[in-house]
């Protein structure tokens, strides 16, 4: 493997393959595994758990990191082609991603969507510009359209908790009070088809996952058994579901347009998952979410306090996973 960009690269049987090793690595550390090598990692946005789980994962494998998050401290890099910098940025990614690649032994880039053009986001025009200047392994740590670490890990989770491989997932929409990129639930539906789950997407009208994404996972069904559909029918898609996986995304009904999709969320706050959520779900029914989360707007206290919650787990599962990412690309075994 010289890259993990996205889960649906994998077959299903290097997906298993590679969820082994993270329970080896588990249950037998090999903290001398990747002495001397160093990761190196670029964040264009904020992050709480992939930062520390990649840095802690490189560490509990003997290696080394050096984290740039471009404009704090460094100079700040342009992503746009052929533009005339006369801004902020002092330095373009086609510099300085090779010059940082040159330094470590794989790369994990983070860059977000532009939010302003679906087409272009769904193309993944900007990370996929910078991994083109990126001759080392290279990690996607969250992009404009994919998060395939936080996927791995929440495959796991699910292998973890016992919950069946063809059981009933609901990606659920929730509110926030601004538009979120696409990546998480993106990358969610897709893992669960690909694991042979009955995949559904609740989300109220104008918050559709664009077809594309639609058809992604539906592929991916057809080639685990699992089936993918939507509704905006709470009830219906919560009858006898075995996961409510939470996330907060922006209206695809008007992407881009901050103003029209503040017009459609205003009317939305009651979508925040609690305890009546789970009324007609079996009653082993766990709440996932990829974090962060705001408390009693996307998710109630007593949902996240309650045994109900996999929040925790997930997060810890993104060192465990991202681990045996690590290994796979710089041992390549
Ligand atoms: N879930 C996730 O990627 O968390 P961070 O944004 O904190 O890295």
């Amino acid at each position: 493997m010289r890259r993990f960009l996205d889960l649906a690269d994998l077959e299903r049987d290097e997906v298993v393959a590679l969820l082994e090793l993270a329970r080896r690595l588990e249950k037998h550390p090999e903290p001398q595994a990747l002495a001397g090598k160093i990761l190196g990692l670029v964040f264009f946005n904020p992050s709480l758990r992939t930062l520390a789980s990649f840095q802690a994962g490189m560490a509990r494998l003997g290696g080394s990191s050096f984290v740039i998050t471009p404009g704090q401290g460094t100079w700040q890099l342009e992503t746009r082609l052929g533009v005339e910098m006369s801004g902020a940025a002092a330095e373009h990614v086609r510099e300085g991603i090779p010059v940082l690649a040159s330094y470590c032994d794989a790369l994990g880039i983070r860059a977000f969507a532009d939010g302003k053009d679906l087409k272009s986001d769904l193309a993944e025009t900007t990370f996929n510009a910078m991994a083109a200047l990126v001759d080392k392994p290279l990690v996607n740590l969250e992009s404009a359209m994919n998060h395939p670490c936080q996927a791995l890990a929440d495959w796991k989770t699910m292998d973890d908790l016992g919950v069946p491989r063809d059981g009933r997932f609901v990606l659920s929409w929730v509110y926030h009070p601004r538009a979120l990129p696409l990546a998480v639930p993106s990358a969610a539906v897709h893992m669960a088809a690909y694991r042979g789950m009955e995949v559904i997407v609740l989300r109220p009208d104008g918050f559709a996952l664009p077809p594309e994404i639609m058809e992604r996972a539906r592929r991916a069904a057809a080639l685990s058994g699992g089936s993918v559909r939507e509704t905006t029918d709470r009830e219906d898609a919560l009858a006898g579901a075995n996961i409510v996986y939470a996330k907060e995304w922006g209206a695809t009904a008007c992407y881009g347009n901050a103003e029209g999709d503040a017009g459609l969320r205003k009317a939305l706050t009651s979508w925040c998952v609690r305890n009546d959520w789970f009324a007609r779900t079996a009653t082993d029914c766990r709440l996932m979410h990829c974090l962060p989360v705001r408390r009693n707007t996307a998710v109630a206290d007593e949902v996240l306090d309650s045994p109900r919650s996999a929040v925790q787990h997930e997060a810890y599962n993104r060192l465990v996973v991202q681990m045996a990412v690590l290994y796979k690309l710089l041992k390549g075994m």
